[in-house]
């Protein structure tokens, strides 16, 4: 059997860890079997569960590489002697989804703005300890953005020097997280590293966002709330791959650098949600036209050549994705019933109870 290959960050960070996306890179890491040890910082918010890193401690070779500590990126006494002990930092953590952030923007602005400060200064201690011949090197850090900084866009696709143009606060909350991480390259020489991710999916989403939420609702013959036309497009991303392009940028992006995380699968909410009922073999009349969500962008698409020059390609095909997810929350019912109650419910009847009393047929 071949060996694994010596990783180039050892001890890493991973802030956000609990959550869709860092724990996949979490699971996938740690599966490699390489010596990495991993130390995950997560507030536990709503949308975070430990239940997502249950594959990883049920197998004891790789829970003994991990370290799971509940604490909050804002809070510098927690950050501090966590990113004195990383060789690098991967920032995961956000408040995440658009429509929490038009109805209460404030944790946004403390958690993907301040949050991201918080680090920013702990690597700076550690960038002064390494100078002063304290440790080796200072840590790099890894910020993990969106292509929604962009804001919409109406044709062609997003190139990394193009303007940021967020319109929602979550996305502007983003954008300001990661020129934050910009001016700590250009002021302070610091080894950090910008990703930007199109809308991701797979399994351990949380069913706040389309594709789980219209998924588990059909299960349940629930209605499914599509804002306005449902024209609107994404460019998808299967979760494993939006892990392994962050892992690639993390090892071979130049400090200093952004790099565009492209699916390459771009389709209209509509195409989206008639492939998922067709997997589940469910209605459209379950489909449901409600109110747009305010200030909704109507296109997310952006240019992959740099990641690709930089040796990334994408795995997975939508329709193989989609059809792996769908039957993940098929099969997976205990993971996302407990999620679907208590809190849930409250922000289910504010984001959706007027809309679905008001709803139309959706054609
Ligand atoms: P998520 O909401 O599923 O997970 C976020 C995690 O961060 C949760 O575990 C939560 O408990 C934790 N967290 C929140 N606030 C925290 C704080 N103050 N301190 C510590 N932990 C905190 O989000 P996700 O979909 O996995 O997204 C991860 C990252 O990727 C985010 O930065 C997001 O902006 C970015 N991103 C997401 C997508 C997508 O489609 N999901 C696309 C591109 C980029
Ligand atoms: P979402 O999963 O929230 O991701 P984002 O807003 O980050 O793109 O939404 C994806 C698309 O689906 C977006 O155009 C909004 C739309 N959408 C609905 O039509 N109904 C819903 O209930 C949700 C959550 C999203």
């Amino acid at each position: 059997m071949t060996q694994p290959r010596k990783p180039r960050f050892p001890r890493l960070l991973v802030t956000g860890g609990a959550g869709f996306i860092g724990s996949c890179f979490v699971r996938d890491v740690l599966a490699r079997r390489d010596g990495t040890r991993i130390t995950v910082l997560d507030k536990l918010t709503y949308a975070g569960n430990r239940a997502n890193l249950a594959p990883v401690e049920s197998d004891p070779e790789q829970a003994a590489r991990l370290r799971f500590v509940v604490g909050d990126i804002a809070d510098p006494a927690a950050v501090g002697p966590l990113v004195a002990e990383a060789d690098a930092v991967v920032n995961f953590a956000a408040e995440s989804h658009v429509d929490r952030s038009i109805l209460e923007p404030v944790d946004f602005l403390r958690t993907d703005v301040l949050g991201v400060h918080v680090l920013l200064e702990a690597c700076r201690e550690e960038q002064q300890r390494a100078r002063a011949g304290e440790r080796s090197a200072a840590p790099r850090l890894l910020q993990v953005s969106t292509d929604e900084v962009y804001g919409s866009v109406e044709t062609g696709e997003s190139r990394e020097d193009d303007r940021l143009e967020p319109r929602s606060p979550y996305s502007a909350a983003k954008a300001a997280g990661e020129l934050l991480v910009r001016s700590y390259f250009v002021t302070y020489a610091m080894d950090v590293v910008v990703t930007r991710g199109s809308n991701t999916y797979g399994p351990y989403h949380h069913p706040e966002k389309l594709i789980p939420l219209f998924v588990t609702n059909a299960i349940d013959d629930q209605q499914l709330p599509l804002y306005g036309d449902g024209l609107q497009r994404r460019d998808w991303l299967y979760v494993a791959d939006h892990a392994g392009a962050i892992g690639h940028v993390l090892e071979h992006g130049r400090a200093g650098e952004i790099y565009n995380v492209r699916g390459g699968n771009e389709r209209s909410n509509r195409e989206v949600v008639t492939a998922l009922l067709d997997r589940l073999g469910k209605p459209w009349s379950l489909v449901r036209t409600v109110a747009d969500r305010p200030g909704h962008d109507r296109r997310y698409a952006m240019d992959g050549t740099k990641l690709a020059a930089l040796g990334w390609k994408n795995k997975t095909a939508f329709e193989a994705g989609l059809a792996a997810t769908v039957d993940w929350y098929s099969e997976n019912e205990a993971w996302w019933r407990p999620i679907k109650s208590g809190e849930w419910e409250t922000y289910y009847r504010r984001q959706y109870g007027a809309r679905l009393a008001g709803s139309r047929d959706a054609g």
